[in-house]
């Protein structure tokens, strides 16, 4: 969010009748006065579900006693298991939990109320270097030197001399946990080295609806694919010592008027699909989590006893903290209900009033709000810093203001390193090949006409619009608190000269996209017409071409369509590029026998014409697979965002297509997708063969009671971790099979896993569970391994609350996409 816009005036209608200034301080070293309040603890907010009879939980993440056989007993965030593509262990941060625990348990017990208080309001009525900002807070001999929480999930925001990765729909695109952990590691260290404490990012929230306006910035539309992503995120972030923040809790997949609409969801659907990113950043050590606008089975996501401290406090056992969005606190009781820290302090921008602060101050003095609760608040905020190290010297100091581009904080130190590299890898891995009549990879092309705005730059520069809120030149990311300054942006037409001026072939361009009679003449006789068109959306409070953040339609922008058909009208060897936010509906075009080849490039970052050369001209075989079905009609999706609403009467939507999201939609409808979830082209060809599973023999005795509990299709006990135990998500099968290269190109194949539950089960036909990514030489075998836990084999049972192995076969399919099996086989369960 940007703070000098006012916004959501909804939410001053539930401004507690008593809201006002917990005080001003100066610099970001004072207190916030918060002892002189008189002010009565009477409140009225929204929270329309009962509080629980406990107020709070803080305990630990179960640990068994180590070694358990696939428990990586890991002392730090900073140190995590290293990434596999078969992941095989459960990393166990309870010690380190502990130790921070312990250290914030010492430091707060020597703060004051106004100490407390000050930990968990943010600042604000001064001057500010970060999006978010905690002040500094001396304790009796220790010294906190406050937080810096800073945008986004793609680097770091509003400062310089920072890397533009590729958006989060890119990382998911290729399926590969290697460079998604590693974009998470550098992404971390940017963070660091600009001396920022908390990075606002990941953001998991599902791609339910493929107009959904920051759809771009989260992992796509499978609980499964988004949560390995949201995890090796996480444990890359958070190794190079920035915390990391999962956002926004929950149920936040639309960017329409945010805190006028309630998402209606059940238990079932809220657990198997959007509850999952969350459930796996958790477990990855995420030390903070960011609650979401919008209200949940009508209750802001911010107070949400439900959410917030039965779920994700207790059956996960997070023991960091929850940050409220920026202005999405609803009241002082919020801090009941599991709210710990409000963001960025005041009610609304600017309005010079706080829930916590002085109201907070005031609850907890008349007992409205146990004191033992603030205490609670507290330390999970100081365990966050400490869990991260960042107690150590040499932590840097924020290095940059982000409002204020004179400023003499502004260092303008380098964080960039050698990150590009990555950028331009991932930008080509994530690139995902759709169609290929045998064009690709370019060979002996001599004259190449490069079409389309999106080819180029940008009249304004890569930066010219404020948060990225226009779309002009080639597209690299979608708009909102989700991005960054540009450092540089290389545009496919410039890396394709570069590659020119060596192959010593011509390039002619036109980039004007309504011009269809200068196209064409440009086309005609050229070897070959590359045709580049986008498609932009993002955060609600700016408006772009009459999109509010989410997209009015799933059609390319610029006429995209039209200038696709006049160029295969001249040249028939036309190759289309996209780079869009989402799916597009591409079939006015897709099946043009002109149209030789489609590559699906998303939205890259900074090398993104570096990436798609390395792709055209084959110095990158295709591996990328699509995060989402590419539908035929728009309406053949099950979900679209919903508009309306006001203050007043908040908009209802019902997620009623509950498990049955994107592919497993179409798979329960029976309807013919254009390109399925998980599909993707290579230069090369693969098959596959030898199917194996293996159940994997528990070693241990520990959990050995849970375990034939739930071979038995027993539900086992809720309470605290019940969803996060190791016996639930160490693995406890391995499915093993035979790939080979069977093309003539070195690549990399994705072999996928898909559960298909007993029909009785309510689940959809097919449900991603597992993935895998392999090089191979041509004519080159390897065995591949991918390994389900119980956690993957079970279904949430509402009534008892737990994850049970369903009754009846289980069966699976190991194949090239959802709907490409190749290799059948049964559960032995
Ligand atoms: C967005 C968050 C962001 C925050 C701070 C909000 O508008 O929803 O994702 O982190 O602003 O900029």
């Amino acid at each position: 969010m940007f703070p000098s816009k006012s916004l959501f005036v909804a939410a001053v209608l539930f401004v507690s009748a008593n809201a006002q200034s917990s005080g001003s301080s100066t610099t970001s070293t004072t207190t916030t006065s918060s002892t002189t309040s008189t002010i009565p603890p009477t409140e009225t907010g929204r929270i329309t579900l009962p509080i629980s009879s406990y107020p709070f939980t803080r305990f630990p993440t179960p640990s068994g006693p180590p070694p358990i056989t696939g428990v990586f007993p890991s002392a730090s965030p900073l140190d995590p298991p290293a990434v596999s593509s078969d992941p095989t262990i459960v990393p166990d941060f309870g010690p380190a939990w502990a130790e921070a625990w312990s250290k914030a348990q010492a430091f707060v017990s020597t703060l004051s109320m106004d100490g407390k208080v000050n930990l968990v309001t943010g600042v604000f009525l001064e001057s500010i270097l970060c999006v978010g900002n905690i002040a500094a807070i001396s304790g009796n001999g220790t010294y906190f030197p406050g937080l810096c929480l800073q945008d986004s999930p793609l680097g770091v925001r509003f400062t310089d001399f920072v890397t533009a990765f590729p958006a989060g729909i890119n990382a998911a695109a290729t399926w590969n946990r290697e460079l998604i952990r590693h974009r998470g590691v550098y992404m971390g260290a940017g963070h660091k080295g600009k001396g920022v404490n908390v990075a606002l990012g990941p953001m998991i929230n599902m791609g339910r609806n493929p107009e959904g306006g920051r759809n771009w910035e989260g992992f796509g539309a499978d609980p499964f694919l988004s949560g390995v992503a949201a995890y090796e995120t996480v444990l890359g972030m958070q190794s190079s010592g920035v915390q990391a923040c999962a956002k926004h809790y929950i149920n936040f997949e639309e960017a329409w008027y945010l805190t006028e609409e309630s998402s209606n969801v059940d238990d079932r659907t809220e657990h198997e699909i959007y509850l999952q990113p969350f459930l796996k950043s958790v477990m990855a050590g995420v030390a903070s989590v960011m609650c979401s606008y919008n209200l949940i089975n009508d209750t802001y996501a911010c107070e949400n006893d439900r959410t917030l401290n039965q779920i994700l406090k207790t059956e996960f056992g997070f023991q960091g903290y929850v940050m409220s969005d920026w202005s999405a606190t609803m009241s002082t009781l919020s801090a009941v209900a599991g709210l710990d820290m409000t963001m960025p302090g005041d009610i609304t921008m600017d309005s010079n009033n706080s829930y916590f602060g002085a109201n907070l101050t005031a609850f907890v003095n008349n007992g409205t709000i146990a004191a033992s609760r603030l205490d609670d608040m507290a330390t999970r905020i100081v365990a966050g810093w400490y869990f991260l190290q960042q107690d150590q010297p040499g932590y840097p100091n924020v290095s940059f203001n982000s409002y204020d581009a004179l400023d003499s904080h502004n260092l303008h130190i380098d964080v960039q390193d050698d990150h590009y590299e990555l950028v331009r890898q991932m930008g080509a891995s994530s690139t995902v090949l759709l169609k290929n009549n045998g064009v690709l990879p370019l060979k002996n092309i001599r004259s190449y006409s490069i079409v389309g705005s999106d080819a180029g730059p940008g009249l304004l520069g890569p930066n010219g619009y404020t948060d990225r809120s226009g779309d002009d030149g080639v597209l690299a990311m979608g708009w909102g608190s989700g991005t960054t300054q540009f450092p540089y942006l290389i545009t496919p037409l410039e890396a394709i000269q570069a590659r020119a001026r060596v192959n010593r072939s011509s390039v002619n361009w036109f980039l004007n996209d309504f011009d269809y009679t200068g196209v064409q003449s440009t086309v005609a006789e050229q070897d070959v017409a590359i045709v580049f068109v986008n498609a932009d959306s993002g955060e609600g409070y700016i408006t772009v071409a009459g999109n509010y953040g989410d997209r009015n339609n799933l059609t390319a922008w610029h006429g995209g369509d039209q200038l696709i058909l006049a160029v295969a009208s001249a040249n028939n060897n036309t190759i289309v590029v996209t780079h869009s936010v989402g799916p597009l509906i591409i079939e006015p075009w897709v099946d043009h026998p002109n149209v030789t080849a489609i590559l699906w490039a998303g939205i890259a970052g900074q090398e993104v014409g570096n990436a798609i050369a390395d792709v055209l001209f084959g110095d990158w075989n295709p591996s990328g697979r699509l995060p989402y079905t590419i539908a035929k009609n728009a309406s053949d999706y099950p979900s679209e965002p919903i508009h309306g609403g006001g203050p007043t009467s908040i908009l209802k939507i019902d997620y009623s297509e509950g498990l049955f999201v994107d592919y497993r939609w179409f798979d329960a409808m029976n309807i013919t997708p254009r390109y399925e979830f998980g599909y993707g082209l290579s230069y090369s060809t693969f098959e596959y063969s030898n199917l194996c599973i293996t159940p994997v023999a528990n070693v241990d005795s520990y959990d050995a009671g849970a375990i034939t509990n739930w071979e038995a299709g027993l539900p086992s006990l809720w309470g605290v971790g019940s969803s996060t135990a190791f016996w639930l998500h160490t693995p406890a099968y391995t499915i093993t099979f035979d790939l080979t290269n069977t093309g003539v190109y070195y690549g990399g194949e994705i072999p996928q896993l898909y559960v298909h539950f007993p029909t009785d089960s309510g689940e959809p036909p097919s449900v991603l569970k597992g993935f895998t990514n392999a090089n191979l030489s041509p004519g080159e075998t390897q065995s591949v391994t991918i390994s389900v836990s119980r956690y993957d084999l079970s279904i949430w049972d509402i009534g008892a609350q737990s994850w049970v192995k369903p009754n009846g076969t289980i069966t699976f399919t190991v194949g090239a996409s959802s709907r490409d099996g190749r290799l059948y086989g049964t559960v032995p369960v």
